[in-house]
């Protein structure tokens, strides 16, 4: 029996990461994984194959809706849904195989099958075919992700009424979708369909989109989002879902109480969260401590309540992201390899990959006004970018907050195109606990769309040139 320094069981972003980076350090690894695939709900379910079909589905859209404005005439486009799966399914293979090939790269072990842990330094594997085996190991990695929040009495059967990974392979375009909750999700998902031909409404309990993200950003969003054709109904509940019938006929209710509406649809899609990964992992009899959303308990240094065991990503507390997922496997790592790994929670951007993007770094307006802080502001539309008005991709605008005090910056968010690799800079600035002033004052390329960030910096200072 081969005895490992580390075992890692999950193979997503956090657990393939944290492989590697241990490995780099000179320690034995091993990964477990219960799917077929290595890569996590990232490469198989969720970022990539999402990507993929934002993109394709966009390329659908331009040909059909901008290039004849620049003088580039084609014939209407058609949709060809089966190719465009194919061309996901593409892109989904060529990463895994990139993960396959990184393991071996780096001498890591790929056990297959579910792990369970059964106390310190000791993980059983059950394969698919019912055999286990027991691997001995020095530390333990809890990288499992999370998995769909369920929606009280909705079943999801992933035809008609999907979660994001039935979502993911509709075979046909629905004439009509109803989206229930508009998070990142069902902004991501509800533009492919969207845009492929769908009418999509979106129900929301909250009375805003993308909570969490800055109010300001998120109320421009939605009215560019209604713009392009989406519904919104804030502040309502999908409360069932009838199903006996070839279209399915879903129950609104305003979230605050009130008269029912109905609304027939082809499909559904339930986003409205996600919720953390531990089935069948031995916790409890481990006796690994879980907080009260289900999230495996860990200390800063990723350590859980049981000696050698250690999680990160999804299935702690923080945002459910992939980058801070890999961040935190490579610090967790570095921890375990005696080194001073260290994750900036302030500093992880966010992205919403829908056309515009939508994308942040730290802290938003409502949060510098609950903490007390005394902020400034600046902002830049993109309609005044000279490179976004000769593209005429002028929607959107920058917003820059900083320290009302000591001008550093505290926040940057972005509506816009590109805004996902914009927001960057801004992340690169706070990590180095730099001024709206050092960001004014860094020269910026022309003409580029990052000049409107620029702007927002010496908006701050109340000096922008082109406003
Ligand atoms: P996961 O990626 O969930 O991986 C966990 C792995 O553990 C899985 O492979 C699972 O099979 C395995 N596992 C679980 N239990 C066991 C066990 N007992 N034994 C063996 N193996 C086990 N994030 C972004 O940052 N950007 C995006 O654009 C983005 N898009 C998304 C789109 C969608 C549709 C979804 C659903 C999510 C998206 N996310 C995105 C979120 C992102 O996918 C997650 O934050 C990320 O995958 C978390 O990584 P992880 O390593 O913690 O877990
Ligand atoms: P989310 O948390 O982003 O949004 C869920 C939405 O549903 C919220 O607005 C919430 O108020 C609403 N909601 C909750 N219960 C409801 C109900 N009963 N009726 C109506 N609305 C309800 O979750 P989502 O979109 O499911 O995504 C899950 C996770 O995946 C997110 O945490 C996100 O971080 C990650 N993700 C990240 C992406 C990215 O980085 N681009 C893309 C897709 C997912």
């Amino acid at each position: 029996m081969a005895t490992y320094d580390l075992v890692v069981i999950g193979t997503g972003p956090g657990g393939y990461v944290c492989a590697i980076r241990a490995a780099q350090l000179g320690m034995k690894v091993a990964v477990v994984e219960k799917n077929a695939t290595l890569g996590g709900t990232c490469l198989n379910i969720g970022c990539m194959p999402s990507k993929a079909l934002l993109y394709a589905s966009e390329m659908f859209e331009e040909a059909g809706h901008s290039f004849a404005k620049m003088g580039v005439s084609v014939p209407t486009p058609k949709i060809d849904l089966p190719a465009m799966m194919n061309f996901k399914q593409q892109g989904i293979d060529g990463n895994v195989k990139g993960v396959e090939f990184l393991m071996k790269k780096n001498k890591i072990d790929v056990i297959s099958g579910k792990g369970k842990i059964l106390g310190t330094g000791k993980v059983e594997v059950t394969g698919s075919d019912g055999k286990t085996q027991t691997v001995e190991t020095k530390n333990i990695v809890i990288a499992t992700g999370s998995d769909i929040a369920r929606l009280k009495g909705v079943e999801i059967d992933e035809k008609r009424i999907v979660s994001s990974t039935g979502a993911l392979s509709l075979e046909k375009v629905p004439e009509k979708l109803l989206i229930v909750g508009a998070g990142v999700i069902g902004l991501e998902l509800g533009s492919v369909w969207h845009r492929l031909g769908a009418q999509v409404t979106v129900v929301e309990f909250l009375d805003r989109i993308l909570p969490g993200m800055d109010g300001e950003v998120a109320k421009q969003f939605q009215r560019i989002l209604e713009k392009q054709g989406f519904t919104f109904k804030l502040g309502a509940k999908v409360t069932g879902i009838d199903t006996s019938n070839k279209t399915l006929v879903a129950t609104i209710e305003p979230a605050a109480g009130g008269a029912p509406e109905k609304l027939d649809v082809d499909v559904a899609l339930v986003c409205i969260g996600r919720v953390p990964y531990t089935e069948g992992l031995g916790l409890k009899e481990a006796g690994v401590a879980l907080d009260n959303r289900g999230r495996v308990q860990t200390d800063s240094h990723f350590a859980t309540s049981v000696k050698g065991v250690y999680a990160i990503g999804d299935v702690i507390a923080g945002p459910m992201l992939a980058h801070k997922a890999e961040d935190e496997g490579v610090a967790c790592a570095e921890i375990l390899a005696g080194q001073a790994g260290h994750v900036n929670y302030d500093v992880i951007p966010g992205v919403v990959y829908t056309t515009p993007e939508v994308s942040a770094v730290g802290k938003t307006e409502e949060e510098l006004k609950q903490a007390g802080v005394a902020y400034t502001v600046g902002k830049f539309p993109f309609t005044a970018n000279g490179r976004s008005k000769v593209n005429q991709t002028t929607e959107g605008f920058v917003k820059v907050l900083a320290d009302a005090k000591t001008d550093r910056v505290l926040g940057v968010h972005i509506v816009g195109r590109e805004a996902g690799e914009m927001i960057h800079e801004a992340a690169v600035l706070m990590e180095f606990g730099g001024s709206a002033e050092d960001l004014a004052r860094t020269c910026h390329a022309h003409p580029t769309r990052s000049e409107a960030i620029k702007e927002a910096a010496l908006a701050v200072g109340k000096r922008a040139i082109h406003m």
